[in-house]
């Protein structure tokens, strides 16, 4: 049986027909939910055939209960349970997709754009670094002006190595290492930046690092991967050596330790020099204000104020079923030791 497509509505073809098992492949294709890129915004139509979604699940359901016994072969069979349990398990939310390899353009202050290669395994709840977040998308973006209006964090060759150190930079709960490679592409060989998150993540990180090398080679960047769990404190504390003159973090806040956690990990690694600097961006959501007010409140009892700081907006780069966008407001906000502002 053939797919009827009458636009902009996709007829899909009934299991109760026997459809030929290229017809169902064909139709399940058309049901894939893709990200949507971060900078999408809400009034962009749908780049995809419309279909009704009510009853989709229903549809897809009806296939994956069926034994298909008319299609010919056992591989066929597998192939059209597969993708019927793909597109079932999108309508569930980024949290269930599968892996992808995403790319990033991210602005310099020439006003080109490079881009980043992002692998993102599947995640869980339990490894939500596994993914790119939307206010890290947005703090890359404007990273560049920020370092550009920050000439403390932007070393030339006369001021930076004062004592032949190159800026260093760490990133705090990296996940992808979107921010923190961004930095490094921007910054090229006059900082390092050191990027950090739990140990199921790092490993997906390193692997992002390796994806762009060749761009990271090019701008003579010098970026490390490495486990930092906000949560722990070392008997001994870093030397003011290995501090970091820079400490970035994006989406960092959803849980009730993470602001005394964030805090514990920046008061030990933040170097107590006149220029250090910790840059954040966090999505402002409901359930996580109370953690964002925690984290300002332990920022300022550790003697750090706020230099600048603004919101804005971005998408989630997630659709919803039927094709809309998840506006996303963030806070970014830029701190320095109090005493020395
Ligand atoms: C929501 S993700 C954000 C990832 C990335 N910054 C982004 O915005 O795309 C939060 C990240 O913080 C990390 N994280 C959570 N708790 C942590 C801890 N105690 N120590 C270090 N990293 C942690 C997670 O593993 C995850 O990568």
């Amino acid at each position: 049986m053939a797919i009827v497509l009458i636009s902009p509505v996709l007829d899909l073809p009934q299991i109760y027909t026997k459809p030929s098992g290229t017809d169902i492949l064909r139709a399940l294709d058309l049901l894939t939910i893709k990200p949507r890129s971060f900078a999408t915004t809400p009034h962009e139509p749908a780049k995809r055939r419309s279909v009704q979604s009510a009853g989709i699940s229903r549809y897809l359901t009806s296939i994956i209960s069926s034994p298909l016994s008319w299609l010919d072969s056992d591989e066929l069979r597998e192939a059209v349970w597969d993708a019927a349990g793909a597109r079932l398990s999108e309508r569930s939310g980024r949290a269930a997709m599968r892996a992808m390899t995403r790319i990033f353009s991210i602005p310099s202050s020439t006003g080109e754009e490079f881009t980043l290669t992002l692998h993102e395994p599947s995640i869980t709840a339990d490894n939500l670094g596994m993914k790119t977040w939307v206010s890290s998308y947005l703090l890359s973006r404007r990273l560049h002006s920020i370092l550009d209006a920050t000439p403390q964090l932007i070393p030339s060759e006369s001021t930076a190595p004062k004592n032949n150190r190159t800026l260093r930079a760490l990133e705090l709960g990296s996940g992808t290492g979107l921010v923190g490679m961004s930095f490094a592409a921007l910054h090229g060989k006059t900082a390092s930046i050191h990027l950090t998150d739990l140990p199921e993540i790092v490993p997906n990180l390193a692997h992002n690092v390796a994806l762009n090398v060749e761009l990271l080679t090019r701008t003579a960047a010098t970026v490390t991967t490495g486990i930092l769990d906000w949560s722990f404190t070392p008997d001994k504390p870093p030397t003011h050596e290995e501090q970091y003159d820079l400490i970035l973090a994006a989406d960092s806040l959803y849980s009730p330790n993470h602001p005394k956690w964030l805090t514990n990990a920046i008061d030990q690694w933040l170097s107590r020099g006149l220029d250090a600097r910790v840059i954040v961006e966090m999505p402002l959501r409901d359930a996580y204000l109370p953690q964002i007010e925690e984290f300002r409140q332990r920022m300022a009892n550790l003697g750090l104020a706020v230099v600048e700081e603004g919101e804005e907006v971005g998408y989630d780069d997630w659709e919803t079923a039927d094709g809309g966008a998840v506006e996303v407001r963030c806070w970014w906000a830029i701190w320095g030791w109090s005493e020395k502002l």
